[in-house]
C-alpha cells in the first residue's frame, strides 16, 4: 500500500518511521516532511494546508492511504474532503476537530458530558471578560478560543496579568480571529500528563501515557514552546488511573461528539492535570502530540497500519493492540532563541544515524539539506530519543545521542524525565 504522510516535524518523522517497519507499506511519502524524513520517505513539496493539492497529489499517485500529523488541515477539513473524493484519511473530521480548533466549544462539551475540568467562562467582548476576571482569585488562566500554534495560553500570575493577556486577545487582535474569543478560567496545580487514545467513533483505545516538558528552561522555568521533550510511561498513570480517564473522560468526550452528530475517528489527545490522583481535563487534541509521538509509538509493537485501517473501518474493538514494557526518552534540540526569534540554515554536526546505537532515534524537526549538508531549518531541530528497559537507561541514551550533536546556538533542556530518571551522568 502506498501512504501519505502529512506534516513535517518530529511527530511526522516518528509515523513515517514506524510505518516504515509495516511489511504492508510498498512506498511512503510525506508533504512536505524534512531531511530525516527524506531517508526513508519520498518528500514532496506541498505545504501540510494545501489541501487541493494534497488531494491532486493522492489521487494521481493511488495512495491508499493518508496519514494526517499537524492540527491546521484537520481544522480546514481535510478529513472530509479526502472522504468525499473516497479517498482514505486517518484524521477527525472538522467538525469533530472542532474539540481542538475551539477551545469555547471543548469546554461546552466537557460541562454537557460532566468530564472534569477547571471551571471556565467563555467571553467575546472586553468589559465583560474584565469584569469576570476582577471578580475571581490569581493565578487564572486565559486562552485564545482558536487555534494558536500554542501559543494561545497564559497562565496569569496576577490581576495584571491576566488582564493584559485579554486585551492583547480580544482588543489588540494579537492572535487574530483565534482570539476573538476568550475562555477565562481556574488555574489548576498537579502533573501534567498526555495520554492519546485511538477513537474509532464508538471504541477508544488508549496509548501509554506520556509527560510532556512545555517550558523552555529547566525546572520549568521560561515561556511556553511546542514542547522540549517527553517520556513514557508516565509512572504517575497507574493502570487504575488510565481506565478512569478512559471511561470517565475520553467515553464521554467520543459519546458527546457523536452525540452532535460529528462522530470522531482519529487520535483523541487528552492534556490532563493529575492533582491528588484525580485527572482534569486542560486540552483536548484531534491528532497526535508531538513531541509524545517520538516517545509513544516506539513502544507500540503491532503494525501501526494495521492500527489506522481499524480506526477507519470503525472495527477498533476487534484489534488487540500490543505495547512493549519498555521506556522512552526524547530530548528536543532547539535553536537558540526558540520561541521567539532564532536563524535558520545553520550547519549540523554528529547527525550520522550510523552513530547511533539501535536504541537511539534521532527524529528529525526543524532540518533541510542544502547542498548535500544538513542544515537547521526550524525552532525544533531534532528529537533525540533513547529506548530502554526502565526510563533511567532511556534517558541516558537519549542524553549521550543529544550531546553528540552540535549546531551553532543548540539548546537542550537538561532534565527531561528529570524527576523520574534521576540526575543526567
Ligand atoms: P493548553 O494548550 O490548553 O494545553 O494549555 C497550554 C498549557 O497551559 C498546558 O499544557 C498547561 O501547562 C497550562 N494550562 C492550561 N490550562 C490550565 C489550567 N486550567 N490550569 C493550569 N495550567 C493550565
Ligand atoms: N505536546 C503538545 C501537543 O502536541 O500539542
Amino acid at each position: 500500500m502506498k501512504i501519505l504522510v502529512i506534516g513535517g516535524g518530529g511527530r511526522e518523522h516518528a509515523l513515517v518511521w514506524k510505518l516504515a517497519q509495516s511489511p504492508r507499506v510498498s512506498t511512503l511519502y510525506c508533504a512536505p516532511g524534512n531531511a530525516g524524513i527524506s531517508r526513508l520517505a519520498t518528500c514532496v513539496p506541498i505545504p501540510a494546508d494545501d489541501l487541493a493539492g494534497l488531494k491532486k497529489f493522492a489521487q494521481e499517485n493511488n495512495i491508499g492511504l493518508t496519514v494526517v500529523g499537524p492540527e491546521a488541515p484537520l481544522a480546514l477539513g481535510i478529513a472530509d474532503e479526502f472522504r468525499q473524493a473516497k479517498l482514505r484519511i486517518f484524521g477527525p473530521t472538522r467538525n469533530a476537530a472542532k474539540i481542538e480548533s475551539s477551545k469555547a466549544f471543548a469546554k461546552d462539551l466537557m460541562v454537557r458530558q460532566h468530564i472534569p475540568t477547571a471551571p471556565a467562562h467563555t467571553f467575546e467582548s472586553l468589559g465583560p471578560a474584565l469584569k469576570y476576571l476582577e471578580s475571581r482569585p490569581a493565578p487564572m488562566v486565559v486562552k485564545a478560543d482558536g487555534l494558536a500554534q500554542g501559543k494561545g495560553v497564559v497562565v496569569a500570575a496576577t490581576h495584571d496579568d491576566a488582564k493584559e493577556a485579554v486585551v492583547d486577545m480580544l482588543e489588540r487582535q494579537t492572535f487574530g480571529l483565534a482570539g476573538k474569543r476568550v475562555v477565562i478560567e481556574e488555574c489548576l496545580q498537579g502533573e501534567e500528563i498526555t495520554l492519546m487514545a485511538f477513537a474509532d467513533g464508538k471504541t477508544v483505545v488508549p496509548m501509554v501515557a506520556a509527560q510532556d516538558h512545555k517550558r523552555v528552561g529547566d525546572a520549568d522555568t521560561g515561556p511556553n514552546t511546542g514542547g522540549m521533550g517527553a517520556f513514557a510511561p508516565s509512572p504517575i498513570v497507574t493502570a487504575g488511573l488510565r481506565d478512569r480517564i478512559v471511561r470517565e473522560i475520553l467515553y464521554p468526550a467520543i459519546e458527546g461528539l457523536s452525540r452532535v452528530g460529528s462522530p470522531f475517528y482519529g487520535v483523541l489527545y487528552a492534556g490532563l492535570m493529575v492533582k491528588d490522583g484525580e485527572p482534569f481535563v486542560l486540552e483536548f487534541n484531534a491528532r497526535f502530540g508531538d513531541p509524545e509521538t517520538q516517545v509513544v509509538l516506539p513502544l507500540l509493537k503491532t503494525d501501526l497500519v494495521n492500527v489506522l485501517e481499524a480506526v477507519i473501518e470503525h472495527r477498533l474493538d476487534q484489534l488487540q493492540i500490543e505495547w512493549t514494557e519498555q521506556a522512552a526518552v526524547c530530548v528536543a534540540l532547539t535553536s537558540g532563541g526558540y520561541p521567539g526569534a532564532y536563524r535558520k540554515g545553520l550547519p549540523i554536526t554528529g547527525c550520522n544515524d550510523d552513530r547511533f546505537s539501535e536504541d537511539v532515534m534521532m527524529f528529525h524537526a526543524g532540518t533541510a539539506w542544502k547542498d548535500n549538508n544538513l542544515v537547521t531549518a526550524g525552532g525544533r531541530v531534532l528529537g533525540a530519543t533513547g529506548l530502554g528497559p526502565d526510563l533511567s537507561t532511556a534517558r541516558s541514551r537519549a542524553y549521550e545521542a543529544a550531546k553528540a550533536i552540535t549546531f551553532d546556538g543548540v539548546h537542550f533542556r537538561q532534565d527531561i524525565a528529570g524527576r523520574v530518571g534521576g540526575p543526567v551522568s
